[in-house]
């Protein structure tokens, strides 16, 4: 979504700026805008469309030496809420004055009270959003110190920010602020740079400060000074960032997704390092925070996330109660809040979130807080909002995930799921032998991964057929049904293909009545205890003339009906997961490349959703 990127130091400004908007692309957005301090005065050019375009508006209307002379600014990149995607609703927006600039993510929900009380006092917007009343009301506060008349208007405001200001008055400071919208301050060498992602300053500094909500901080070259929103001064530690600049790059792959799942051998390596237990057959999990008694007193286990995240927690369901006998059920966190969930003390609610910044996952951990239950974050950015809000949780450790679909987030998320099924198991009734069965597959990942991997071009064979048609399901069961729901999200996301995942048994309750002859059916028919039901449901879409994909088990029973097949590699069902799914993944990518798709920033579309 929105992304925010401030510069202050000794440099020039606007390549810093436009390299981190560059950086945040990866986001989605539909326009871009800049604002910089040249002396006592603002210089701003906005744009609709890519950085690009924003980058060749700044070489057509500011000299480099012009630029040169100016080392402060704020940038941004626009995913339209509030009005078209249009030059006058772009950041940065501006006060009556024009003399404050301001660049902000999030919603500010009752900017059309501000909007109409600053209008009766004469205000003449020129956007649409809800921007433009921060802006504005700042100006209204402003006395000569930005940060009191930021902090005086952010006290009116309802709603969630991340933002960063600048005034023609006071060179060489910006004052940023947060609720609910993440903000990071880079700490360099006689240059500070703020960012709604870390990415986005990486070639900067590794030195950060994540500000909590309710912090404003007046951020110069040389010093960052943090209040809360009653002028309290608040003490934020410095971080270092956990990835390399290369990781925020392709590496010679053609797009960001391609590489990151070409990265999941390492990434989900990451996920389990240090916390197999190869000797006892169990997980180590510290971040986990719970003692062994509260572990074997749990009564359920409730995962909420979104999308990708969502469809992890299912696989983790079938995990919980396979393994460790324990109830499980995951709720989409969109609902979680609304439906006044049932949880309390003897509950663990686990948030999953790729970004840790998701705003109904963020949602659901504050409800599942008050509600009493025990919540732990299972989140890939470190130092995101859910990551330290949920106060306890265990990291992916998978690195910076840049394409907007998700990929190596979701194959960490099941096998930290799978290891804390593990954990609890063998503190309920796992055997020793079985646990220890499963530690050794589960450490097996990485190169039932990289067997998948292996396979590339023939998936990419695969893929041709199922390039020409315009819609196609994805069937499974078990825990190969949420594998299913990923395939299918997988191939619509990137290659706008119609594709329906579904439990292999419901459909023929109702949506068999689409297949049309030649129509692509993607079966899981891997080995597992249900495979002969599967292989019946597939027969019913075959008797229609469905064109039947079947993922299957290296030397396992064979799928006599499948027109292609793409092999993983034997293992237990529910790990299989991993290696089924990397395989749908590279039969997306190479469906929409073959239909020349945008494949890293598809339409609509925004890595990190921070709105409801
Ligand atoms: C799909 C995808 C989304 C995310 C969802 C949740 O490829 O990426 O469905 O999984 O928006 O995002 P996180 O995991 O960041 O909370």
């Amino acid at each position: 979504m929105c992304g925010i990127v401030g510069y202050v130091g000794r440099s020039a400004a606007t390549p810093v700026l436009l390299s981190g908007l560059r950086r945040l692309e990866y986001r989605g957005y539909d326009s871009a805008g800049l604002s910089i301090q040249e002396g006592k005065s603002l210089l701003s050019l906005r744009a609709v469309g890519k950085v690009a375009r924003l980058a060749d508006k700044v070489r057509a209307e500011w000299s480099e030496d012009r630029q040169s002379k100016c080392s402060v600014g704020i940038a941004h990149t626009r995913w339209a809420t509030h009005g078209a995607p249009t030059e006058a609703n772009a950041h940065p927006h501006a006060d009556a004055s024009g003399r404050i600039r301001l660049v902000h993510n999030g919603i500010i929900e009752n900017y059309r009270v501000i909007r109409a009380k600053l209008e009766a006092k004469g205000h003449v917007f020129s956007s649409e959003t809800d921007t433009e009343a921060v802006s504005r009301l700042i100006g209204e506060y402003y006395k000569g110190d930005l940060r009191k008349a930021v902090i005086s208007a952010l006290r009116q405001i309802e709603g969630a920010y991340g933002i960063a200001v600048i005034s023609a008055d006071e060179p060489g400071r910006i004052v940023v602020a947060r609720k609910g919208s993440p903000l990071v301050i880079g700490v360099g060498e006689g240059e500070c740079l703020v960012a709604s992602d870390p990415s986005a300053l990486i070639s900067h500094t590794r030195r950060v400060i994540y500000l909590d909500d309710g912090d404003v901080a007046l951020v110069t070259a040389d010093s960052v000074d943090i209040t809360d929103l009653n002028h309290a001064p608040m003490d934020r530690d410095v971080a270092e960032l956990e990835f390399e600049a290369g990781a925020v790059e392709k590496g010679g792959y053609a797009h960001f997704m391609l590489k990151e799942i070409h990265e999941q051998p390492e990434s989900v390596r990451n996920a389990l390092r240090g916390r197999l237990d190869l000797l006892n057959g169990t997980a180590v999990l510290s971040g986990m925070g719970a003692t062994a008694r509260e572990l074997i007193e749990l009564q359920r286990i409730v995962m909420v996330g979104c999308g990708t995240s969502l469809h992890a927690g299912m696989v983790g369901d079938f995990a919980f109660e396979d393994l460790a006998a324990i109830q499980a059920e995951v709720q989409p966190a969109a609902e979680f809040r609304y439906r006044n969930p049932l949880v309390d003390g003897r509950d663990l609610v686990v948030a999953i979130s790729q970004s840790g910044e998701t705003a109904d996952t963020l949602a659901a951990v504050r409800e599942a807080k008050e509600k009493g239950a025990m919540v732990m974050g299972l989140v890939n950015v470190v130092g995101s909002t859910i990551a330290r809000e949920a106060g306890r949780g265990v990291y992916l450790h998978a690195g910076p995930e840049i394409s907007v679909a998700s990929t190596k987030a979701f194959t960490g998320q099941v096998a930290v799921l799978l290891l804390m099924a593990l954990k609890l198991g063998r503190g309920r009734r796992l055997s020793r032998e079985r646990g220890l069965a499963l530690a050794g597959e589960i450490g097996r990942l990485p190169e039932l991964i990289e067997a998948v991997l292996k396979q590339d071009s023939a998936i990419a064979k695969v893929a041709e057929s199922m390039a020409k048609h315009e819609h196609a399901f994805f069937l499974g069961r078990g825990p190969m049904h949420p594998v299913a729901l990923e395939g299918a999200l997988k191939l619509k996301e990137i290659s706008y293909i119609h594709a329906e995942g579904y439990h292999a048994a419901e459909l023929k309750h109702g949506p068999i009545a689409l297949l049309t002859p030649g129509m692509p059916v993607v079966v899981l028919a891997n080995r597992s205890s249900v495979l002969e039901k599967t292989i019946g449901n597939a027969e019913e879409c075959k008797a229609r003339g469905a064109h039947i994909i079947a993922i299957v088990t290296e030397d396992g029973p064979e799928v006599a009906i499948a027109d292609e097949v793409i092999i993983i590699p034997d293992c237990d069902p529910l790990i299989a997961t991993i290696p089924a799914v990397v395989a749908l993944q590279l039969l997306s990518y190479h469906v929409a490349r073959l239909r020349g798709c945008p494949i890293d920033q598809p339409r609509n579309l925004a890595k990190s959703v921070t709105v409801e």
